[in-house]
């Protein structure tokens, strides 16, 4: 991308799945790579913005020149956003868990005999909708993922407006597609006017992309 459009923005953006406690030693994960957040995280820094990526548990390092804050809980990633603001844009790509479980203190104890125990599972926020609702403080581009396995542009054009963000990239995570944990991926720009289909591409390519679209729609806007 052009280096530079970006200068004097601030960015946003989650990646990677998150880790819900069971117990000390437990937890419930997703098989998200963190591969796509990461890379439009750098691809943001290198367009000059000033970018903070909030990132789950992943195997990948931190992109260079980008602040990372490494969490484990949706709950955590919630409150680790909020706490990155103001920005002029938010990219919200990380795979959160929509449920938590009602943690144990103890480990627990597979006792011989008894049931397995019940795991309780409460909700997470959506860190998402609040952000792209927010009444004040609300970044000016808020930028949500869409991970679908079927009918990919109608679901995410629901999402779109369920959630109250601007865009929706949304893919087609099918296993056949192979986009988890994957290099490629295929994605659509959701907009309030319309769809962009990008042809398959490196998930750093696509990354670029997008920070040139963002910079395009910043243009002009007031700077936070
Ligand atoms: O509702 P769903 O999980 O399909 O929405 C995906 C989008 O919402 C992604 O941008 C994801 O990062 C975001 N999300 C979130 N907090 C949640 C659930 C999803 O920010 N608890």
């Amino acid at each position: 991308g052009e280096a530079g459009r970006l200068k004097g923005r601030r960015a946003i953006v989650t990646s990677g799945p998150t880790h819900e406690p069971i117990d000390p030693v437990r937890y419930l994960a997703n098989r998200s790579s963190g591969k796509q957040g990461h890379a439009i995280a750098a691809a943001l820094s290198a367009s000059g913005a000033q970018t903070t990526l909030i990132s789950g548990p992943t195997r990948l390092a931190d992109p260079l020149g980008v602040e990372v804050v490494h969490v484990q809980t949706a709950a955590q990633m919630a409150a680790a956003v909020e706490a990155a603001l103001p920005a002029d844009v938010a990219v919200l790509a990380a795979a959160v868990a929509d449920w938590r479980v009602r943690p144990a203190v103890e480990k627990i104890k597979k006792d011989a005999g008894h049931a397995p125990p019940e795991l309780v599972l409460e909700e997470n926020p959506d860190i998402l909708a609040a952000l792209a609702q927010k009444t004040t403080g609300r970044p000016t581009l808020v930028v949500g993922f869409a991970a679908e396995t079927r009918n990919v542009i109608e679901n995410a054009r629901a999402k779109r407006a369920r959630k109250g963000c601007d865009w929706i990239v949304a893919n087609d995570v099918s296993e056949a597609t192979g986009v988890f944990g994957g290099d490629d991926n295929t994605v659509h720009l959701i907009r309030a006017d319309g769809v962009e289909t990008w042809a398959t591409m490196r998930k750093r390519r696509i990354a670029e992309r997008l920070a040139e679209r963002i910079a395009d729609a910043l243009n002009h806007t007031p700077k936070h």
